[in-house]
């Protein structure tokens, strides 16, 4: 019996060690950087700082991919620091070593070694070598079985200043795990039956150039965060200009266990299209890409009884990247319809912004049959930077010009060309942004006969980064008072700071400049119709309101089209804005109140009204008050009479009363406000989500009496659902 146990428990053991040898050995960190400093490891110069960052450092492209909150980043104060981050030693226990890396691809400069008796047996360097890339971490492994028991230390090194001049290293392990081998050029084969190929997108991924080909030719390259596995978003690829043939999608780098290439599949529509525009944070009257990122608005035009709005589009990326020009049209600027990309990066680079206007005289040539050709003027982005044409004759189908680019390469920092045509002189006007070292910002003029030869004709000397021309200028002529004997043109930049003043066909002599535009935030890069007819006259702007979407298959939009002016002031002639009048189409269910007085204990005129889409007017007096105040859905706007200013979510800017009155309009959708005060002197768009389930409005006043003469709440309707 006694033996018997004995035995028992002899194989017991025999069994559990058999387990226990049989079960992968945990992974041992070498480094995962989330302490409050580096700990024993030695930091050297300032590359690194004296501990590790938390995530993205000032200055830097948003860094993802690392784990957990903080990373070994040699980014403090910059590309030129340098400095070394070396462990203290360990032995080599597994057979593998995972760590997580990114930054800038220098082998001899910038890089991740193992060290071993005094060698470098094991190095690694980031991925990027030119401008743009991504500041994602990927994993990677390297093999040190043959080090096994050896000592060894682990050395992180930014020798490299400039561009792309820092490291990002993270979670270094070593593991029993094989990493997953990288392979190169995968490639897999499609023949084309349907309108889209749908691209698995993770966002934050390692960017993978993912290159298209036909009949062995490259057709278009872009640069995609591609999912390994589930992804957070389907980018649909139009490809049905290759419909019957077969096309080749390759990818340059990609993990050997990836779902990347083998999950693409085919469609008609885009993936998710059931929920299109009903998304949580979907503007519901604001302009926004179905699929992807959109900034500036681009070639903004009236063509054959269509607004056109084209816009730089990543088609493949939450955030910024693959510029194309995306298009939509509108009968009524309210209602918009995505047509899809119209002009795909190419050799000349990436599609930048730009312009359009309709050639009436066909001094192009790109006409056809009596038919005007629509004619778009774009930046091409590459090395060198050039401005370049392309045409339609349906606003539906582009051609690039064969003898582009029409302007070579003035600088690295030339882009964004307006162009229109200036009747006195009759011939075409273009500004160009032309950015020179040294922070130096000008905008050229330009002239041609014919939209493919330009003449320099004069320069107008930039200001400060933050001056009035600073990239995507405008260039426009307006009627002081709607006076048309007393004209005067407009030259505007990216942060809508303008100067007023005169202009000889050559030559812009302004009378004020630096005056401030609009007033609020995220507002940017905005341009106005060409061609609108002279019957309506209007000069309508639409500007990139930077409305970020977290967790949306989309992000950012366009203001509502706004209705420009100059009015004269005390000052001199300044700038309004006015939401356009088509907007009214959207109004639901009005509410009118009646005159009424507004104090502290006061009740809420607005009391009754529940609503998530709203267009609000108030014409206020503000008597002896010291404060008016309009809540929507949680946004405070709050006017502070003595001061003549308004403050809308915290954001303070004057808005001085007119004729002793203050009227306020405001726009309220899902993702932002837009307020208009002072008559259009002072507009203020504000990003901003309002929470789902607050829908009041509330108005008040405080410190004394003032009177709202006249206050209507429009319950709007989204403009998607209508068109
Ligand atoms: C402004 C801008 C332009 C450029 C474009 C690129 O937002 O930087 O100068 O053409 O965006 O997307």
């Amino acid at each position: 019996m006694k033996l018997r146990i004995t035995h028992t428990l002899a194989l017991a053991a025999i069994v559990a060690t058999a387990t226990f040898q049989l079960a992968a050995a945990e992974d041992i960190i070498i480094a995962d950087f989330e302490g409050p400093d580096y700990g024993s490891w030695k930091a050297s110069g300032d590359a690194f700082g004296s501990k590790p960052a938390r995530g993205t450092l000032p200055g830097q492209m948003t860094v993802s991919g690392y784990e957990g909150k903080g990373l070994a980043n040699s980014f403090n104060q910059g590309d030129d620091s340098t400095g070394t981050l070396i462990s203290p030693e360990f032995r080599i226990q597994r057979p593998f070593i995972h760590f997580l890396i990114g930054g800038g691809k220098n082998p001899t400069k910038l890089s991740l070694s193992l060290v071993v008796d005094g060698k470098s047996v094991r190095t690694s360097t980031g991925p990027n070598d030119q401008a743009g890339g991504s500041e994602a971490l990927a994993l990677e492994s390297w093999d040190v079985r043959e080090f096994m028991g050896k000592d060894a230390a682990i050395q992180i090194i930014d020798d490299a200043k400039g561009g792309w001049g820092h490291i990002n290293v993270d979670h270094i392990v070593q593991t029993e795990r094989r990493a997953p081998q990288i392979q190169s050029n995968v490639q897999r084969e499609f023949k084309i039956t349907k309108q889209y190929l749908h691209l698995p997108i993770q966002n934050g991924a390692p960017k993978r150039l993912v290159t298209a080909l036909v009949d062995g030719h490259v057709q278009v390259r872009n640069d995609v965060e591609l999912a390994n596995g589930k992804p957070d978003w389907w980018a649909p690829m139009d490809v049905s200009e290759w419909k019957g043939r077969s096309l080749t999608l390759q990818v340059d780098r990609l993990r050997d266990d990836s779902s990347a290439l083998s999950s693409i599949h085919e469609s008609d529509s885009i993936a998710g299209s059931e929920s299109l525009y009903q998304e949580p944070l979907r503007g519901q009257f604001h302009f926004s890409p179905r699929r992807g990122w959109n900034n500036d608005p681009n070639g903004m035009v009236f063509f054959k009884g269509e607004y056109h709005l084209f816009f730089q589009h990543n088609p493949y990326g939450w955030g910024w990247g693959n510029m194309h020009w995306g298009h939509a049209v509108s009968k009524d600027l309210v209602h918009w319809t995505e047509l899809g990309d119209k002009l795909a990066p190419d050799a000349y680079g990436p599609m930048f912004s730009g312009s359009a206007v309709v050639d009436w005289k066909n001094t192009s040539g790109l006409g056809k049959d009596g038919q005007a050709p629509l004619v778009l003027i774009y930046t091409a982005a590459g090395d060198p930077t050039v401005q370049c044409i392309a045409s339609s004759l349906d606003g539906r189908h582009f051609q690039k010009f064969e003898g582009n680019p029409v302007i070579p390469q003035i600088t690295g920092g030339n882009r964004d060309p307006k162009v229109m045509w200036h009747e006195p002189t009759q011939r075409w006007v273009m500004v160009l942004y032309v950015g020179f070292p040294g922070d130096k910002h000008t905008v050229y003029f330009f002239t041609s006969p014919n939209l493919r030869d330009w003449k320099h004709a004069s320069t107008t000397e930039g200001m400060a980064k933050s001056g009035y021309l600073f990239e995507c200028p405008d260039f426009f002529e307006l009627a002081v008072d709607g006076n048309p004997a007393n004209r005067k043109w407009v030259l505007a930049g990216a942060n809508t700071e303008y100067g007023i003043g005169t202009f000889d066909g050559t030559r812009f002599t302004p009378e004020y400049s630096r005056l401030p535009g609009q007033r609020g935030r995220g507002f940017y890069a905005p341009q106005t119709f060409s061609d609108i007819p002279s019957s309506d006259g209007r000069r309508i702007q639409i500007g990139w309101f930077q409305t970020e979407t977290k967790g949306m298959t989309f992000n950012q939009s366009m203001t509502i089209p706004l209705e420009l002016n100059l009015i004269s002031t005390s000052d001199g002639p300044r700038l309004t804005y006015t939401p356009v009048k088509e907007l009214s189409a959207l109004r639901s269910k009005s509410h009118r109140m009646s005159q009424r007085k507004l104090s502290a204990g006061g009740e809420n005129p607005a009391q009754a009204v529940q609503a998530e889409l709203m267009e609000i007017r108030a014409e206020l007096e503000p008597g002896d008050a010291k404060e008016i105040a309009l809540t929507v859905r949680g946004s405070a706007i709050v006017y502070d009479v003595s001061k003549q200013e308004l403050s809308v979510n915290g954001h303070r800017v004057p808005a001085p009363l007119r004729g002793g009155k203050q009227r306020l309009t405001v726009f309220c959708d899902r993702t932002g406000l837009e307020v208009f005060a002072s008559d259009g002197l002072t507009y203020v768009p504000m990003p901003f989500q309002p929470h789902p389930n607050d829908r009041n409005v509330w108005l008040g006043a405080s410190g004394g009496t003032a009177t709202a003469s006249s206050f209507e709440i429009h319950e709007l309707r989204s403009a998607w659902k209508s068109r």
